[in-house]
């Protein structure tokens, strides 16, 4: 992987205290945390792991046989017991674990109740259809709670669960059923977006075209959309949940069987199952979603990403219902009906916990301040961002507009291989920046280093890595250990290198820069440029194709293409259009390029490297840097000349 430069990034200085009021009342409120924590992260993680339900207690907190942890050693717990069987004792088994909101205005209440009974039916359900420890389950899911059950029953029988974002296409859902070995998909029929229902089930037929492992497909109806069922395999999960018992026994795990694979993109065209266990995933995300959100009892909480990225899994059904809290689930857009749907929710349901990315901040500030002027947003409390860096005025819009300057922003920094929270104020303690994400949690020793992997201090500009394992780290790339060790463990000796380049200010605190690979954040979701490159050469009139992230005012970051064509073939509007389509059909919506700009020749070093450095200057219309190691300069020229970003 290229490490190249980091970027350098404006910022506002202004530093933002909690309120007396917020502190005195905080859940973390004695600064010391970070001190013994630091002193002692085993013992630290160990404390905050004794608040889970263990059928049996760890005999060794932590194996470390760099680069393979081990944590909770022979520890056994049930991840779906600890979010819900253990609520059930007191008052909290009729508390609601789950509002849901559908898109056309629906509604649903689960209790904790609730969600026993229907984990446990569909987790008898999988269970009748032979799936055992050792298969695994994949999950083609709009944000309805039958995606929540389904993930919970998988947990509850020991069978690993793989989701894969709605918005990917067929293509992209064949491979990753294919890469897990799937002996059952669980979907819907469609599901809503802005009014229109979308088909899910029909990419789960094409997909399943090439995918021999899978002998059931779980149907969940969402919309009423008529969908081909193929008799033997496909069932509707309504009929079969109509005849399941509830009370299932749970399966007893090891502390390190997997929970869960997500796949994620990285800087190949094949995209890396990251492995998540059972013990210290949960403690990583109960313990960082107590701490980072202060959450209390009657809170109403809620996290609009999907449940499809990783912040669903930890922030949406994990972390939350490990800790008892009551979620708010939400399926459509944030401009369906009106652009002031968010804040409509917030008003009916007092939310009081809101956790969203600068993405959609961003959109917010576009529409206007008129539209959460018009709601009673007094609910709120504390305020949360994932998913790229926030710029200081979003920042800064979203403290003054959506949390009346009276609500503390959590500006969280993580990734799917951390599974939890790695950088984040603690809100009761912490002085927020504008568009830092601050300070390393309690028992996380992330750091800003050169490139030879020593800390650049205080101003320095650097490579974000992580010194000390941590509970809910990956573990490994599924069936690719080497993979794993490759990725994340060759940059810099004994540290995990998180791909993102990072300052530290002069008070440490950490300012993160994006990312230094070849990987791309649009609107908060990473794309691998080789996945997109792969897919435009595949296309019959594609010679060579360089994908690059450039700047995008709303989404971060948007996909930038540059192709060479096939003799013959002439360039026209009609073929970029069918080039960005076919982007989509291969991998999904999201990574459809914004333009695709028709070279020549692409820019490559003697040694035939394409310089994508050189691209991104290009679509950002920057003055170019050194071109003096080009084979052919005269690329570039022309290039600019063509440029009709
Ligand atoms: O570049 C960082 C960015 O998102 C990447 C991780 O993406 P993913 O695995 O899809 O997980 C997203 C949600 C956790 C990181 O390498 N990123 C995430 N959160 C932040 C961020 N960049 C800056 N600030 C953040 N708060």
């Amino acid at each position: 992987m290229a490490v190249e430069k980091v970027h350098e990034c404006a910022q506002e200085e202004q530093v933002y205290h909690p309120s007396l009021s917020f502190s005195a009342r905080a859940n973390v409120r004695d600064a010391r945390i970070y001190d013994w924590a630091g002193m002692d992260y085993q013992s630290f993680w160990a404390s905050e792991a004794e608040k889970l339900h263990w059928i049996k207690p760890w005999e060794k907190v932590l194996e470390w046989q760099s680069p393979f942890a081990q944590w909770f050693v022979g520890g056994k717990l049930n991840a779906c017991y600890n979010c819900v069987d253990r609520h059930l004792d007191g008052w909290r088994k009729n508390k609601a674990a789950i509002i849901f909101e559908g898109e056309p205005g629906d509604q649903m209440v689960l209790t904790y109740q609730d969600l026993y009974r229907e984990v446990t039916k569909f987790a008898n359900v999988l269970r009748g259809m032979g799936i055992q420890k050792g298969d695994t389950v994949s999950i083609y899911m709009p944000m309805i709670p039958q995606a929540v059950i389904a993930m919970l029953a998988c947990a509850r029988i020991g069978v690993p669960h793989s989701l894969v974002f709605g918005g990917f296409s067929s293509e992209a859902l064949r491979d990753r059923i294919n890469d897990a070995a799937s002996k059952v998909v669980v979907t819907t029929d469609a599901c809503w977006r802005r009014g229109k229902a979308i088909p899910l089930k029909q990419s789960v037929d094409v997909a399943l075209q090439s995918c021999s492992s899978v002998e059931k497909v779980v149907v969940v109806q969402r919309t009423g959309m008529e969908v081909a069922m193929e008799p033997g395999r496909d069932l509707w999960y309504h009929e079969l949940m109509e005849s399941a018992r509830a009370g299932c026994e749970p399966e007893v795990m090891d502390a390190e069987d997997i929970l869960f694979i997500l796949y994620t993109s990285g800087t190949t065209g094949k995209p890396k199952g990251i492995v998540h266990t059972t013990g210290g995933y949960l403690t990583g995300v109960s313990s960082t979603h107590r701490n980072i959100f202060d959450l209390k009892e009657e809170d109403v909480y809620w996290c609009t990403a999907d449940i499809g990225w990783i912040t669903g899994h930890s922030y949406i059904v994990y972390g939350p219902l490990a800790n008892g809290s009551t979620v708010l689930m939400f399926e459509g857009a944030p401009d369906y009906p009106e652009k002031d749907r968010f804040w409509e929710i917030i008003e009916k349901y007092q939310v009081s916990i809101f956790y969203t990315a600068p993405t959609a901040i961003r959109m917010f500030m576009k529409w206007g301040e008129q539209w959460p002027a018009g709601r009673d947003l007094s609910s709120l409390r504390l305020l949360g961002s994932v998913g790229e860096p926030i710029n200081p005025e979003a920042w800064s819009w979203y403290h003054r507009n959506i949390g009346r300057e009276n609500c503390p922003i959590v500006d969280t920094w993580w990734q799917t291989e951390t599974g939890s929270v790695m950088v984040a104020p603690l809100p009761g303690l912490t002085p927020t920046k504008a568009g830092s994400a601050t300070l390393p949690l309690p028992g996380v020793f992330v750091d800003v280093v050169d490139e030879s992997g020593n800390p650049v201090g205080a101003g320095g500009n650097g490579y974000l890595v992580i010194k000390q394992p941590w509970p809910s780290m990956l573990r490994t790339i599924y069936k690719d250990p080497q993979r794993y060790v490759d990725t994340y463990w060759s940059h810099f000796d004994g540290m995990y290198f998180t791909g993102d380049g990072a300052r530290r200010d002069e008070d440490g605190y950490i300012w993160v820069l994006g990312r230094v690979d070849d990987v791309i954040n649009v609107s908060g979701h990473r794309i691998g440029t080789a996945e997109v490159e792969s897919a435009l050469v595949e296309h019959p009139t594609v010679a060579e194709a360089a994908v690059i992230g450039r700047y995008h005012e709303l989404k971060g970051q948007a996909v930038s293409a540059f192709v060479t064509l096939r003799e013959g073939i002439a360039w026209s509007p009609e073929l970029e259009r069918d080039l960005k389509t076919h982007v989509a059909k291969k991998i999904g919506g999201l990574a459809r390029p914004e333009e695709i700009v028709c070279a020549w020749e692409l820019p490559k070093t003697r040694s035939g490297k394409i310089m994508r450095r050189l691209l991104r200057d290009i679509a950002e219309g920057r003055v170019l840097g050194d071109t003096s190691t080009l084979a052919d300069p005269s690329v570039v020229s022309q290039l600019m000349k063509q440029k009709t970003l």
